[in-house]
């Protein structure tokens, strides 16, 4: 509900960012030289406040801001894992967008692929709401799925009949829809989680749904693989790629091909301000920084390289 996420980012940014303040020893902000704030994809809604937020404090510090590119950010988490080392290949899986990049190096994002509808967490999000299980549901599928048994035949990997790098989820949630009518699970209440109460059959199914997506996201990435050789990390990222399958299985094979694999520690993997800072570090130590008239970019819009050099920056 986004006019509701708008209204609650009002409500809560401005306790939100004294308290952090607080806690860094820093009550009125002195010596922060940077504000760093979401700029897009995302809901225009919430972005609009976040960044008149980031304009006003940073006219108030006198000190730079810097719009950052929230999916750039996401895998740039992945260095406080350890340093990503370039040419890498990025797999951003989220709740808004599921996209595979080549990151040549630091700061360079080029796009292999993308999703044509849902992204992999909505996939995941939609089908747990079928299963009446608590939003958002890609946590809880992943959950039961460890105590259930995969159905490989049960539901074909959508979208793997081309070429390409781009994906498309839809299908899977209607094929899952279906099946969920079939076998009436929807009548089931599970809103008061509890895995021991779930029957077996929603954890097989669960462990299907999410070995489905997780070998769909590996073929196509396996696919971006080879459009780009010499890669040396593959970086996973993005709120999905909390997920203990996803991890488990894209380590393995990141193994297989002599890649080093990263991704951020399970509480970085969803969207949190730590990488939205280090991010605009990153650009910032290239001596950039934004307008002070840059715009919210919504999601399905590209997010421009519009930065300026930093006036005042020293190496
Ligand atoms: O990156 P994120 O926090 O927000 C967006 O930018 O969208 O990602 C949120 C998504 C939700 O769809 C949520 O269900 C999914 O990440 N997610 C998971 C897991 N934890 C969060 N999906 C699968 N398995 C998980 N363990
Ligand atoms: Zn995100």
């Amino acid at each position: 509900m986004p006019e509701l996420a708008s209204r609650e980012h009002l409500r809560l940014l401005d306790s939100l960012v004294c308290s952090a303040l607080e806690a860094a020893g820093r009550p009125s902000g002195q010596g922060i030289d940077l504000v760093a704030v979401t700029r897009g994809p995302g809901l225009l809604g919430a972005l609009l406040v976040g960044i008149a937020y980031a304009k006003s404090f940073s006219l108030a510090l006198k000190a730079p801001v810097i719009g950052v590119n929230h999916l750039h950010a996401h895998l740039l988490a992945c260095d406080f894992t350890a340093p990503i080392e370039y040419p890498a290949l990025g797999v951003l899986v989220s709740g808004g967008h599921t996209h595979l990049y080549d990151m040549p190096r630091p700061c360079e994002f080029r796009l292999l692929g993308r999703t044509l509808d849902d992204a992999a967490g909505e996939a995941f999000d939609k089908i747990a709401k079928l299963l009446n299980l608590p939003y958002p549901g890609g946590k809880y599928i992943d959950i039961l799925a460890r105590h259930g048994t995969a159905d490989p035949r049960l539901f074909s990997k959508p979208y793997l009949h081309n070429d390409n790098c781009d994906f498309s989820f839809s299908g899977l949630k209607t094929a899952v829809a279906l099946y969920v009518q079939k076998k009436s699970f929807a009548a089931i209440d599970y809103t008061d989680f509890n895995v021991d109460t779930i029957a077996q059959e929603i954890k097989d199914l669960c462990a299907t749904v999410n070995d489905t997506i997780v070998e769909t996201l590996l073929e196509k990435t396996r696919r971006a693989l080879r459009l780009c050789p010499g890669v040396k990390t593959l970086c996973l990222a993005g709120g999905v790629a909390a997920n203990s399958h996803l991890r488990r299985k894209f380590s393995a094979f990141a193994e297989d091909q002599g890649l080093k694999f990263l991704a951020p520690a399970q509480n970085y993997c969803g969207d949190n301000a730590a990488m939205i800072a280090y991010a605009g570090v990153t650009w910032a130590q290239k001596g950039l920084m934004s307008p002070m008239d840059f715009e919210a970019v919504p999601r399905g819009r590209n997010v421009p390289d519009d930065f300026i050099v930093n006036p005042l920056f020293k190496e």
